[in-house]
């Protein structure tokens, strides 16, 4: 189907495809390199980070992340959102955690910080939060909290590149972050993610992770000493530490990466100011306005009903379909996760779902999102809203 509001427009450019014509021209090296170091490099920088490691999709960040918590600290609880996607809580599982399940605060679409202080306990391993759909996440208290309890907070910003809590980048507040740059996102590299932090051992961590657990992948003699004196019978190139994939990504996504990290900022610009027109245009009568917009960076129009509608929920389906405006139900990642069947007999029971996560439930049934780009202009917006605010009960 063709649509005249598509979620999201193309985004790798003609400076993009010209600047991997340029690299290709040299006869370079293309398995990871020089360029995905250097892509590292500059996107720690421009999130405000020591370490930054390149993998091919933000999935492949989440795993590698839970799996790394995992061998560093431990088992135990983690805290996870409702609204997110399935490898947030996938790679919980998969690395042998407990996932500990939150609902929603409806003004940031994240975690609910309240529910999330009364869950913490001793077996706490990691909270691990979404920043859902460009909006800051973050809390003061519950940010006192985990450092008090020393609890490592874990920041899935695979939505929201550039957002920012107290003017400091979502991303940079935890033990490690996760980011994508999967085609619909702020920005792409085709496929692609990263997994940042501060700490050198999570580092060390990550790096062998991404590549079959290798000992000879970590960068710091130290660390590889380690494991080489425990291994005196292995030949020190092939020592697999733990059991792992292979996440890596190649020198064209990167190079692809180092091109459009130049127009992020700008572009995020554009949509913010985009976010901003819509939620001024959107019904209040009619729809959720109310967000917490400080320091958000939306790659997506919001849409939640206030009511629970079906019909009129049909009808603005309806009206959006024979306008081609493309939407999602359920706003991020397919909504209420709880009611995913990979959840089966992990989560609640689906009568029993309504009763304990009523905000997340409501999105899921009531929400949506319609793509929110740089290339939009405010015509567009309000021809949007319009469409929007005329579908009445
Ligand atoms: C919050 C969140 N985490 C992780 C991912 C996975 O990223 P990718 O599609 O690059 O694997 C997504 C994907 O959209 C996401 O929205």
């Amino acid at each position: 189907m063709n649509f005249s509001l598509p979620l999201m427009a193309n985004n790798i450019t003609a400076e993009d495809r010209a600047a991997v014509i340029e690299f290709l021209k040299g006869d370079p090296i293309l398995t990871q390199a020089s360029n995905v170091r250097a892509f590292e490099q500059e996107w720690s920088a421009w999130l405000g980070v020591r370490h930054s490691v390149f993998v091919n999709s933000g999935a492949s960040a989440n795993f590698i992340t839970m799996a790394a918590l995992r061998h560093l600290h431990g088992p135990g609880e983690v805290i996870v959102p409702t609204l997110t996607w399935v490898s947030d809580i996938s790679s919980v599982l998969a690395a042998g955690h407990k996932p500990v399940f939150m609902d929603v605060n409806p003004r940031t679409l994240a975690m609910d910080p309240r529910q999330v202080g009364a869950a913490l306990n001793p077996n706490t391993r990691a909270v691990f939060l979404t920043h859902c759909q460009g909006f800051d996440g973050l809390d003061d208290a519950l940010l006192a909290e985990l450092q008090k309890r020393h609890i490592p907070l874990i920041e899935d910003v695979c939505e929201s590149h550039g957002a920012t809590h107290r003017g400091q980048k979502a991303g940079s507040f935890g033990l490690a972050s996760n980011f994508s740059f999967y085609f619909a996102h702020h920005m792409s590299t085709i496929e692609g993610g990263m997994v940042c932090t501060d700490d050198e051992d999570f580092h060390q961590a990550a790096r062998m992770l991404r590549s079959h657990g290798m000992v000879r992948e970590s960068d710091n003699p130290e660390f590889r000493k380690k494991w080489e004196d425990a291994s005196p019978d292995l030949n020190p190139k092939f020592i697999f530490a733990w059991p792992t994939g292979n996440y890596r990504s190649t020198e064209i996504n990167a190079v692809i990466g180092r091109s459009q990290l130049k127009r992020l900022d700008a572009n995020n610009r554009r949509r913010t100011e985009n976010f901003q027109l819509f939620l001024s245009l959107l019904d209040p009568a009619l729809y959720w306005t109310d967000f917490q917009v400080e320091g958000s960076v939306n790659y997506a129009f919001n849409l939640v009903m206030n009511k629970p509608d079906e019909a009129l929920r049909d009808r603005l389906m309806a009206a959006m379909d024979a306008h081609g405006i493309e939407h999602r139900r359920g706003s991020a990642g397919g909504g209420n996760q709880l009611r995913q069947p990979y959840l089966a007999g992990i989560a609640p029971e689906k009568a029993d779902i309504p009763r304990l996560f009523p905000v997340i439930d409501h999105i899921h049934f009531f929400g949506f999102y319609i793509g929110n780009y740089p290339s939009l202009d405010a015509d567009r917006i309000r021809w949007l809203c319009g469409i929007l605010n005329s579908v009445r009960p």
